[in-house]
């Protein structure tokens, strides 16, 4: 779901005239201009210029979240937000690259705790700092109202919190803005965590395919794959069934001994 809502809002940036994709525009990059071809993303528009990206830089694809990034124009007073993989620039962008935001990060074991919301005060107790300001929601590249997953927090709501949080990349926007220091994102995959440990329910297809595992089902075929040489391994690859783009639902591959 998050990267079909970070591919939308990409495209939604892109639609330029093919003319304006191959203009070369000006943007600046913690404070030096560049000239880059007004199509590319913020990440490619930087290695365009000459960056080499080491951090603040992982799957491209609008996943991981190590992308974020604040710029604004120089006519506006506004601070802007996105993920640098997915963002395509403007001109006269001012850039700078946010790869790691130090926030408030619990240690605990899941299995220990509750999902009852206490626990959650308990181990972010920041929580109930919250003013109410709203520029979390309006920092956040996902589109999360996070203001609200925080209110849902404090009311001990952790079904509501890993809900309405879900989508989060964990690009730490939200926490580096906010006037309260809470760590948004950290308390928010605690309550998803509490979620898929305690309240949601239990899939019975995957114990099935637990015990399928532990019974010794996988091991001959591993133990098969582990002894192929090196170009059978290749061409195996190369020649595997895929699943194809917008297959059924109830889609098998045509050999199903493993399914
Ligand atoms: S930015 Fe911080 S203080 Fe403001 S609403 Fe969000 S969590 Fe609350
Ligand atoms: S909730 Fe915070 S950490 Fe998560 S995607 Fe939004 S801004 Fe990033
Ligand atoms: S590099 Fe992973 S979200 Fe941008």
């Amino acid at each position: 779901m998050a990267a079909q809502k970070q591919k939308a809002r990409a495209t939604k940036v892109s639609k330029k005239k093919p003319e304006e994709t191959r203009k070369l525009v000006p943007i600046f990059i913690m404070g030096q201009r560049y000239m880059v071809p007004g199509s590319l993303t913020i990440q490619k528009a930087m290695e365009y210029a000459g960056f080499q990206l080491v951090r603040g830089c992982g799957c491209r694809g609008g996943i991981c979240g190590a992308c974020g990034t604040v710029y604004r124009f120089p006519d506006s007073h506004r601070i802007e937000v996105g993920l640098a993989c997915q963002t395509v620039v403007q001109p006269d962008m001012y850039l700078a690259q946010i790869p790691f935001f130090p926030a408030n990060k619990a240690v605990y074991d899941i299995e220990k705790l509750s999902p009852t919301g206490s626990d959650v005060a308990k181990l972010y107790p920041e929580i109930f700092k919250c003013i109410g300001c709203n520029v979390c929601t309006k920092s956040c590249p996902m589109d999360i109202d996070v203001m609200e997953y925080v209110a849902r927090a404090i009311r001990g709501d952790v079904a509501g919190v890993a809900e309405l949080s879900f989508d989060c990349v964990m690009c730490g926007l939200c926490a580096a803005r906010c006037p309260a220091e809470e760590a948004q994102y950290n308390f928010a995959i605690l309550c998803r965590r509490l979620y898929g440990r305690h309240i949601a329910p239990r899939a019975k297809h995957l114990a099935e395919r637990i015990r399928e595992i532990e019974k010794g089902r996988f091991d001959r075929p591993l133990q098969n794959l582990m002894q192929t040489q090196h170009d059978k391994m290749v061409t195996l690859y190369k020649e595997r069934e895929i699943e194809p783009d917008m297959a059924d639902e109830d889609w098998t591959p045509g050999d199903a001994r493993y399914v």
